[in-house]
């Protein structure tokens, strides 16, 4: 049917309000899920219909709802209105559309505010937000967190069994911290748990330092950045991690006691969130989920893919993109538009690297909401804007796909491990204008995922068996847990690559007196002499490793006598003739250590020397530029999801056997922004 006369009979057919008449019937868990966040409570109910029909003419399978609707479902102290969101949730069933509730927390309602003005969020400097933006609230609030537990549960009680509710988002982008009283009164007491005594908080701190000695704990001051003593900096973003975690874990049990397990619990992260732990804030959730926008809308599919396994590896599984631009975003400095194709194809991208679903925000404009310029998939005027075939399209795929891929994940023989912990450590002292813990990650993730390799990100206490390679690119702070953890891996067969920086502190973010590698500098039986911020190339050479040093550079210098120098500084003051980067065998394992930040040539020939370690793992295609070919597998299969990001067609040499199941690969040839579903061969 044409679109206008499909929308003029639905506009003449619209019910009122559809009264819920008991429990829509369930239907199968997707393997694959695409669809929007969707606010019917800022819409006439009337509309509704029309919205559900043209999402379900588009094979939209669900919607994200309530996660800024509180003073709609509690207008007033303990009096719940959730008959609407009943109507809406029916709706979309009608519609074959599954939904996916929001907990309203991050926007309370005036009442709540008003009735308690101590719940309201105070910044850094003082200054109390109030109402009519967003995230007002104070996390450690435990009246806050009353009332958010109680919404949660509310909610669970009434959706927790309804078949049409896949699942469950906790708040919404979490992260903004508070330095209220009752924040303060919680730093004092968690230091107290983590120390014991306060003398034994002085001797970790090295509190001697600038007469800093403290006589309680509750005289410690709450800062978030230096300068301060590091050992409370790194503490202060540990305890707001574990006030969120906990924020996060009560409205968890709130929901489970009340839901059925087939519903999952997540929250939405955004990209690189310097906030808090990741992992500590997953701690309770069954997947996770992240908002994946590409402000300037031209993406960087290295970045984007690296930034995809990140979040695969907070739960280690299959996660979800809770939202993503349809085009643009309204709050990058030029709000540029993806181009054509690149919505189909950055969300076959998230597939590839395991996402199971993605949303776009937002299905359309609240009309004085305060993001009218945003990218939506219906206009003001209710009628589809032009994404909205791309994006029936890539669902119309996914609902091809979405039996074959159900089940399956992607595999890694490399892992690369993330420490948020090493990050806030080098935040707080760079040493460099240029030291970029988030670029270092990229830099090295860029020419392994370039070669084809699939890689896990993972944390630094993670299980590592399994894996035939470890990069660490930025491991600062090195435990002797962590230590214990990697010498066995490496003794154990595997090759341990430790980038620059690494085990230079301990877990009071202190110094090791061994100097870098700290813990690991007998297993590499070499250690760092010195480091050096540059501000010029120094080119580092060696039989098979020659690149271009920036930013930084250490001089290594072995201590044992088996040690294989890879590559040495050609010059420099204090850098010529000295090693650059280090290895060493051990047993059947082996320990790299890279001194300095490289060129992207040097981290090219960095990574073929790390690959050449790896035997299995052979990439699916032979590299080319702008291809991403990453393989999903399970019980059910083997599957190739082939994308070209560049702007040209590429020529394609399958895999035997492979066979094209969904996708534009036309005789071997995959055009621009093209992508394609392959089935390969299971041995
Ligand atoms: C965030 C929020 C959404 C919306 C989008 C706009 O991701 O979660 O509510 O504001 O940004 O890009």
């Amino acid at each position: 049917m044409r679109l206008k006369v499909f929308l003029s009979a639905l506009l003449l057919a619209a019910a009122p309000a559809v009264a819920a008449t008991g429990e829509p019937a369930p239907f199968k868990a997707a393997g694959l899920s695409i669809g929007s966040s969707w606010y019917p409570e800022q819409w006439p109910e009337a509309r509704w219909e029309v919205d559900l029909a043209l999402m379900e003419r588009a094979q939209l399978n669900v919607v994200r709802i309530g996660e800024f609707a509180w003073a709609r479902m509690e207008p007033a102290d303990g009096q719940f209105d959730f008959a609407w969101l009943d109507r809406a949730i029916a709706a979309a069933a009608r519609h074959k559309i599954r939904v996916v509730l929001g907990t309203p927390t991050a926007g309370p309602p005036i009442w709540l505010t008003e009735a308690h003005p101590d719940v309201l969020r105070v910044n850094e400097d003082g200054s109390v937000e109030g109402h009519g933006e967003r995230r007002q609230f104070s996390f450690a609030s435990a009246t806050y967190r009353g009332y958010a537990r109680r919404i949660a549960a509310e909610m669970a009680r009434r959706y927790g069994r309804n078949p049409n509710v896949v699942g469950w988002q906790i708040d919404n982008e979490i992260g903004v911290p508070s330095f209220d009283g009752e924040v303060r009164t919680l730093w004092a007491s968690w230091l107290a748990k983590r120390y014991g005594s306060i003398d034994a908080l002085n001797r970790r701190w090295t509190t001697e330092y600038w007469s800093q000695r403290y006589q309680r704990f509750d005289q410690i001051p709450l800062k978030s950045k230096g300068p301060q003593n590091p050992a409370l900096i790194l503490d202060y973003h540990r305890f707001v991690s574990s006030v969120w975690a906990d924020y996060v874990g009560e409205q968890a049990v709130a929901i489970r006691a009340h839901a059925d397990p087939r519903q999952f619990v997540t929250t939405n992260s955004t990209a690189w969130n310097n906030n808090f732990d990741q992992y500590l804030v997953h701690r309770d959730l069954d997947i996770a989920a992240w908002d994946d926008y590409v402000p300037g809308g031209r993406p960087d599919w290295v970045a984007n893919a690296l930034h995809h396994d990140l979040v695969r590896g907070y739960k280690r599984r299959n996660f979800w993109v809770m939202e993503a631009q349809p085009g643009r975003v309204d709050w990058a400095p030029v709000n540029r538009s993806l181009d054509p194709g690149q919505v189909r194809e950055l969300a076959w991208q998230m597939v590839a690297h395991g996402g199971d679903a993605i949303l776009y925000w937002q299905w359309r404009s609240a009309l004085n909401g305060q993001e009218q310029y945003h990218g939506t998939v219906v206009g003001p005027d209710g009628m589809p804007m032009p994404i909205y075939d791309e994006i029936a399209k890539t669902a119309a795929e996914f609902a091809s796909a979405a039996p074959l891929l159900a089940g399956t994940s992607p595999y890694a023989r490399i892992a690369m491990l993330y420490s948020q912990e090493s990050r806030w450590a080098v935040d707080q002292e760079k040493h460099s204008r240029d030291y970029d813990p988030v670029a270092t990650m990229q830099d090295w993730y860029r020419p392994v995922a370039a070669s084809g390799r699939t890689i896990d990100i993972l944390p630094g206490n993670a299980d590592l068996a399994g894996y035939a390679l470890v990069v660490a690119p930025l491991l600062n702070i090195v435990d002797n847990a962590t230590a214990e953890r990697l010498t066995s891996y490496v003794r154990g067969g595997g090759h341990l690559v430790l980038g620059p920086r690494s085990g230079m502190k301990d877990d009071d973010n202190a110094l090791w007196t061994q100097r870098q590698p700290g813990p690991l500098a007998a297993l590499l039986g070499a250690r760092v002499e010195n480091y050096y911020p540059i501000d010029a190339g120094v080119i580092v050479a060696g039989a098979s490793i020659t690149g271009s040093a920036k930013t930084w550079a250490e001089v290594l210098k072995p201590t044992a006598n088996d040690v294989e120098i890879l590559a040495t500084y050609s010059d420099g003051p204090w850098l010529a003739g000295k090693p650059a980067i280090v290895s060493r065998r051990v047993g059947k394992g082996r320990i790299t250590y890279v001194g300095a930040i490289f060129d992207s040539a040097g981290q090219r020939a960095i990574t073929d020397f790390m690959l050449a370690s790896v035997r299995a793992g052979a990439p699916p295609l032979p590299p080319a530029d702008g291809v991403e070919a990453v393989e999903r597998k399970g019980p059910g299969g083997r599957y190739l999801i082939v994308i070209n990001h560049a702007g040209e067609p590429a020529q394609l040499q399958l895999p035997a056997g492979a066979r094209r199941v969904v996708g534009d690969l036309d005789a071997g040839t995959l055009p621009a922004h093209g992508v394609a579903l392959l089935s390969l061969p299971v041995h």
